[in-house]
């Protein structure tokens, strides 16, 4: 059977953030929560009425409590226990966020019981012998700071310098790899241009200034950092998204491409160039663009959340990285299945295409899944389930899925068996050639 051997040292893990586990947070997002939970559970069926099982997720996805993240997985308690899960599961890394609302929840005033809980939290990891990823900010901010305009206000960048300056002062001898700040350009879609996340603005203007103000905050941060520990290593969270013309003679749709790949994948890389010791790479989304609307082909399975599978896609990114000669770490890579029906093949299929990549010479050097239990999604709430480990939300019990399972003897034994490896087979290039699959409305996405 084809076996395939992972880098010795590779890091095997998964991921989760601050707000979307750990219970009562209180910054933008949860306030923001309180006062559209009634509108998101009145606009489900029309977002998501045509995904399949409907209609068992549509009582949770219609009561506006699913909305409210209120105690989440309670992971701030339970954490200890979460991470003798990804022990069991044979994970040597662990990506998690720090709740900036929590560690200075007034402008300028630091909380001491804050910080100790987040050491107690890597001490936790480092006693288990897994390697810690923080990640600085995972969306959510103090209530002040989006008072003050968020990531819009010039003046972030500087707040973001000196909160990670205490943070790398208060933790840095126990963390090494530092991930300033996660997905820049969902938040720009989804938060600035869309006006589907809050601050729910659409404005290219916007947009625009929120590029640089993140970039700026991502070059303090990875200059601070560095003055605390020359050896740290630091990189931000990159959700890249594979890219094809739907049809590949036709000028307009090679054009979107382009713009689409500049602006999601490059331009964050450009901003914040000699500012990387590391790259990353969240992948999601395959997507086939027709002009400016996506599509995506019928004949490939979905998630329950009706994104398109398509492992193929990480393989053509990470291809497109080496050319930036630095390390590579998939901080991100999973799908809602709720029935567990597709993760372990997912996720084999997903790490088939990382090691042909690895093979040819690109510089992978671990993989997180997301995530590492159920949790809230933002904006879509606790339906859609991306958990390794399924979260019963009345009792907190935590019950471990079958592709938990197969994804341990993965990272036990840094190797993947893979029946029918899924090299070839479904080749962009072949699709090219093939001309156009058949078109179905995007699906809602990040
Ligand atoms: C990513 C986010 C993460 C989670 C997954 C499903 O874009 O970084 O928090 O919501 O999508």
């Amino acid at each position: 059977m084809p076996t395939f051997r992972f880098p010795q040292g590779f890091l095997w893990g998964s991921a989760t953030s601050s707000h979307q586990v750990e219970g009562h947070t209180h910054n933008d997002w949860s306030e923001w929560e309180k006062k559209h939970a009634e509108r998101l559970a009145r606009e489900a069926h029309l977002k998501f009425g045509h995904l399949p099982h409907w209609e068992q997720r549509r009582p949770v996805a219609e009561d506006p409590a699913n909305y409210i993240s209120g105690a989440a997985c309670d992971h701030y308690n339970r954490f200890r226990e979460d991470f003798d899960i990804a022990r069991e599961l044979g994970h040597t890394a662990h990506r998690f966020s720090l709740e900036w609302s929590r560690i200075e929840p007034e402008e300028g005033r630091f909380d001491e019981a804050a910080i100790q809980h987040y050491r107690e939290v890597l001490e936790a990891l480092r006693e288990r012998g897994i390697e810690p990823f923080i990640t600085l900010w995972h969306w959510t901010n103090p209530v002040w700071i989006a008072e003050m305009g968020g990531v819009e206000n010039k003046k972030f960048a500087e707040r973001f310098e000196r909160y990670t300056r205490f943070v790398a002062g208060r933790l840095g001898d126990l963390v090494k790899f530092w991930v300033t700040l996660n997905e820049p350009t969902s938040i720009i879609g989804a938060a600035y241009l869309n006006g589907n996340w809050p601050p729910q603005k659409k404005s290219l203007l916007s947009a625009y200034r929120v590029y640089h103000v993140l970039a700026e905050a991502h070059n303090r941060a990875f200059h601070a950092i560095h003055e605390n520990d020359p050896d740290a290593q630091v990189g931000f969270a990159n959700i890249l998204q594979s890219f094809v013309p739907y049809k590949k003679d036709s000028w307009s749709d090679r054009v979107t491409v382009t713009l689409a790949h500049f602006f999601t994948n490059k331009y964050m890389l450009r901003l914040t160039r000699d500012h990387n010791d590391f790259l990353t790479v969240q992948y999601y989304f395959h997507t086939r663009l027709r002009f400016i609307r996506r599509t995506h082909n019928l004949d490939h399975p979905e998630s329950d959340l009706g994104w398109e599978i398509y492992p193929e896609g990480i393989y053509h990114i990470l291809r497109w990285l080496k050319r930036y000669n630095l390390p590579i770490y998939i901080t991100e890579n999973g799908l809602a299945d709720d029935v567990d029906s597709r993760r372990a093949e997912f996720i084999r299929n997903h790490l088939c295409w990382i090691h042909k990549a690895i093979s040819e010479g690109v510089d992978v050097r671990g993989y997180f899944h997301w995530s590492l239990l159920d949790n809230f999604e933002w904006d879509k709430g606790f339906w859609p389930r991306f958990g390794l480990v399924a979260v019963d939300y009345a009792t907190q019990a935590r019950t471990l899925r079958e592709s938990a399972r197969i994804y341990a003897e993965i990272c036990r034994t840094n190797t993947l068996v893979l029946a029918d490896p899924y090299l070839g087979e479904r080749s962009e290039e072949k699709e090219r050639a093939t001309g156009t699959a058949p078109e179905i409305p995007a699906s809602p996405g990040t």
